[in-house]
């Protein structure tokens, strides 16, 4: 059990250094080049569809997304590197891992189609709670977004609801910023999402 637990531990530890390498490596030249100090981040982007289009339309504003499956960020990469963008990139990583590691300020947060886990004893799998709100939020400057949209009705619900009561979020009436179709919304075009800003 000992053991088990230093072994996750140092695996942690390398994950940590890796992501510093990143962030001075990748994320920081990619914020200097356009004088920016926070950027805007997609958590569970896919093959990054949605965040390269936005990259494209708002040049001057910098993109993170990240996904937790490699051939998914190997593939949003490759657009990046296609279309030579530099205002936008794309990294491997667990969500709250990656907010624990990442010293740089989030303007807004986007999660489209997060995974439901529909069934009871799965909900503590769900990416929305309360601890995952507070570590955005310590992370994101005053008045940033979090955007949320799904096409699962329970999962938005218990969502919203968490978000209207943590401390650091405030629902506000928003229309979704950018409108091109993610993979998932493609295949489940009816979907709800809301915004809340950061207080
Ligand atoms: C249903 S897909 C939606 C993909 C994309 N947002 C879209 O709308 O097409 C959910 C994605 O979130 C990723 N994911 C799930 N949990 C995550 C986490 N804790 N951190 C980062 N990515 C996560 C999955 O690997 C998957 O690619």
């Amino acid at each position: 059990m000992l053991q088990h637990l230093e072994k996750l531990k140092e695996e942690k530890k390398s994950r940590m250094e890796r992501a510093g390498d990143w962030f001075v490596n990748t994320l920081n030249p990619s914020l200097e080049s356009n004088c920016n100090t926070s950027f805007n981040f997609e958590i569970g982007c896919g093959h990054g569809h949605w965040l390269t289009s936005y990259a494209i339309k708002k040049p001057r504003e910098n993109f993170v997304g990240i996904d937790l499956i490699s051939k998914r960020i190997e593939k949003a990469n490759s657009k990046v590197e296609k279309r030579n963008l530099s205002n936008v990139c794309f990294y491997k990583a667990e969500a709250n891992e990656f907010l624990e590691f990442c010293d740089f300020e989030l303007s807004n947060t986007f999660i489209m189609y997060p995974d439901p886990w529909p069934k009871k004893r799965h909900f503590k799998r769900r990416l929305i709670q309360f601890p995952f709100l507070e570590l955005v939020a310590k992370k994101t400057l005053l008045g940033g977004k979090l955007y949320f949209m799904t096409d699962h009705n329970e999962y938005f619900l218990w969502s919203r609801t968490m978000v209207s009561d943590s401390k650091y979020w405030e629902l506000t009436e928003e229309k979704w910023p950018h409108e091109e179709i993610s993979y998932f919304q493609n295949m489940l075009p009816s979907n709800q999402f809301f915004c809340a800003s950061r207080v």
